[in-house]
């Protein structure tokens, strides 16, 4: 199996002849323990699983085959992605439907040595569709749990609203979701703020995220993706984002940019998913390695792993290859990952000796 289960070393004819060099540093990323900050649960449906469970659900696919549905994931950008990432997120309707979505990501985060994961989930995707809120926390929770039971894999939830509709619908799904709050007070612990960025300043949300913090939620938003640097600042400065998801157009800004140093908020950078969306051209061109070395915290994830080619370990490999990261910059980020997560230091402290221990040998 390749890594992460991408593209890398399927496609290249040379592979054989590259393998000794290669993968060494495959192995290095592969053993490295890691979080990840920035997963869309919707955005890790195969296509194997979205006809399982069209089948499963009797939904009616508009596509002959997985690969057909995989040929067309030729996105031009956010807005051409998320047009058929809510379309197939349609055949998610049961809880055990949500459960076996969530217990097939953790096997491939396992594979890469993901530790923890703080996950995000979509309810308006589903309930705009009749699916009971209540199901979808339980499905989710539920493969966590037993994740967590087999292993120790450890994981959070973020309920992430869409920004593309209305702030009045982000509040009702809020409350909607505030009944359910101590049956998963282990898991659902913040909220986030997604689907399409430009036209949809964090401003908009003002108001139901100074709900979630006055709860005591943690809050993170996307903001820098395709929207320009002020919506950078504006999910700081009004949202009061701890994290800001993606983030990569912040370096237009050179003050925002000093003061994400200062402040290190971490930014949850995906890079195949920038190549996918065409963010950059092509993964030389990707500013991941010119953020880490102007001090910010950044952090390497996957977004939508079944739609952009590849999960946890396949980006680090992208930008490692493209960019000529050193090991030091490796370990940087993947540190980064913990010191970005929200847990305890006692949950923390373990990952990072880890990471120590493994230099060491
Ligand atoms: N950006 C915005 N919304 C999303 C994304 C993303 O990368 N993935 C799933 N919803
Ligand atoms: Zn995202």
């Amino acid at each position: 199996m390749t890594l992460g289960g991408g593209a890398h070393g399927r496609i290249n004819p040379f592979n054989v002849t590259a393998k000794p060099i290669m993968s060494d540093l495959h192995e290095f990323i592969r053993r490295l323990p890691k979080a990840e900050l920035h997963l869309h649960i919707e955005g890790s449906l195969e296509p194997e699983m979205m006809f399982d469970l069209a089948q499963r659900n009797g939904i009616a696919l508009p596509y002959a085959s997985v690969d057909a549905v995989r040929a067309a994931y030729n996105f031009s950008d956010l807005q051409s992605f998320l047009d058929l990432y809510y379309a197939g997120a349609a055949v998610l309707r049961t809880a055990r439907d949500f459960h076996d979505l969530t217990a097939a990501y953790v096997r491939r985060a396992r594979a890469d040595n993901v530790r923890h994961v703080e996950l995000f989930f979509d309810p308006q995707t589903h309930t705009e569709r009749g699916v009971p809120l209540a199901d979808v926390f339980a499905g989710i929770a539920g493969a966590l749990r037993e994740a967590k039971a087999e292993d120790g894999f450890s994981s959070r939830l973020i309920l992430c609203f869409l920004r593309h509709l209305p702030e009045a619908d982000a509040f009702a799904t809020l409350e909607a979701a505030l009944p359910l709050r101590d049956e998963y007070a282990d898991l659902w612990i913040g909220v986030g703020l997604d689907s399409g960025e430009v036209g949809n300043p964090p401003e908009k949300f003002a108001g139901v995220f100074a709900r979630a913090r006055e709860l005591g939620l943690r809050v993170v938003a996307h903001a820098g993706e395709e929207g320009p640097p002020a919506y950078v600042r504006g999910a700081l400065d009004t949202l009061r984002a701890e994290r800001i998801d993606h983030g990569v157009r912040a370096e237009e800004d050179a003050s925002l940019m000093r003061r994400l140093k200062e402040s290190q908020t971490p930014l949850t950078v995906c890079p195949l998913s920038n190549l996918k969306l065409k963010g950059v051209d092509d993964m030389r061109d990707h500013n991941l390695a010119r953020l880490l070395r102007a001090g910010l915290c950044v952090t390497v994830n996957s977004d939508d792993p079944a739609y952009f080619g590849g999960y946890m370990n396949a980006n680090f490999i992208a930008v490692a290859e493209a960019l000529s990261l050193s090991r030091e910059e490796l370990v940087t980020l993947a540190r980064n990952s913990f010191l970005a997560a929200f847990v305890s230091d006692a949950e923390r402290q373990p990952w990072l000796d880890e990471i120590d221990a493994m230099l060491r040998r």
